[in-house]
């Protein structure tokens, strides 16, 4: 079931996305050789828990930390540690944070001092693509219209997009109906109606599309092993241009 948010709801939903857009740039901030990221997921935890909300990612179904930070060909849901961030690193970070009842999820990739030109390259086209299909979000047209925008310009670029990962319905659980992959026909899934919110998060690789799980049960790598990226909002339908509730999008 699609959950469409009240006036009230929203209100409550931009308060977390507040927080969790926050918790976002302070971790971006952090991103710098020598810095670990247990270092990071401590400060984000502290942060979210300092403006009254609970990380929405720890202990869900066991994930062990508050934020998922995925280094250089780690997809995403890479576990907090002792890795030490080096130069030429890119770094994706995904926070949530729940208040009021309602989460808010969002991320980006973040360089490592100095990074190469198509490591530049790959974490502009994957912001981007979030910006190409919201473009789509709107009341009327179709989930896979955002999909389908968002692969297009993935693919015009030399990338591919992750196709076993998918956005998401998000409220007062973290991850609602209905799904919003980063792949799709244009006209296709279901209609989208002002009240929806949504999690666009585009997973761009570098290479090939292909992914592995590791064994540590969370971590997803590129099966090339080259850089993949990662950027996400929590966006709200209307009528009119959508609204990023984890405002200000970095
Ligand atoms: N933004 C990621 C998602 O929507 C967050 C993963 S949550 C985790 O799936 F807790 F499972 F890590
Ligand atoms: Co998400």
């Amino acid at each position: 079931m699609i959950t469409l948010k009240s006036p009230h709801e929203i209100e409550l939903m931009r308060r977390a996305g507040k927080i969790t857009a926050a918790a976002r740039a302070l971790a971006g901030e952090m991103v710098k050789p020598g810095v670990t990221t247990r270092e990071i997921d401590r400060a984000v935890e502290q942060f979210i828990r300092k403006n009254g909300a609970v990380p929405s990612f720890l202990n869900y179904h066991g994930y062990p930390g508050s934020a998922c930070i995925s280094v250089n060909d780690e997809v995403i849901h890479g576990i907090p540690g002792n890795r030490m961030l080096k130069e030429g690193d890119i770094v994706s970070v995904d926070v949530g944070a729940c208040i009021g009842g309602f989460h808010g999820d969002c991320a980006a990739t973040f360089p490592c001092g100095e990074i190469s030109d198509e490591a530049q390259r790959l974490i502009d086209v994957t912001r981007e693509s979030f910006f190409r299909g919201i473009t789509r979000a709107k009341e009327g047209n179709r989930v896979f219209d955002i999909s389908a925008a968002v692969q297009e310009y993935v693919e015009a670029n030399g990338f591919t997009v992750v196709r076993e990962f998918v956005g998401h319905g998000i409220g007062r659980q973290l991850h609602e109906s209905p799904e919003v992959p980063n792949y799709g026909m244009a006209g296709r899934g279901p209609r989208l109606l002002r009240g929806m919110t949504l999690a666009i998060e585009p997973m761009v690789n570098a290479g090939a599309a292909s992914i592995r799980q590791l064994s540590d049960g969370w971590t997803v790598k590129t099966l090339d092993g080259k850089l993949s990226a990662h950027y996400e909002n929590t966006v709200l339908i209307t009528d009119g241009e959508p609204e990023i509730l984890t405002a200000p999008a970095i």
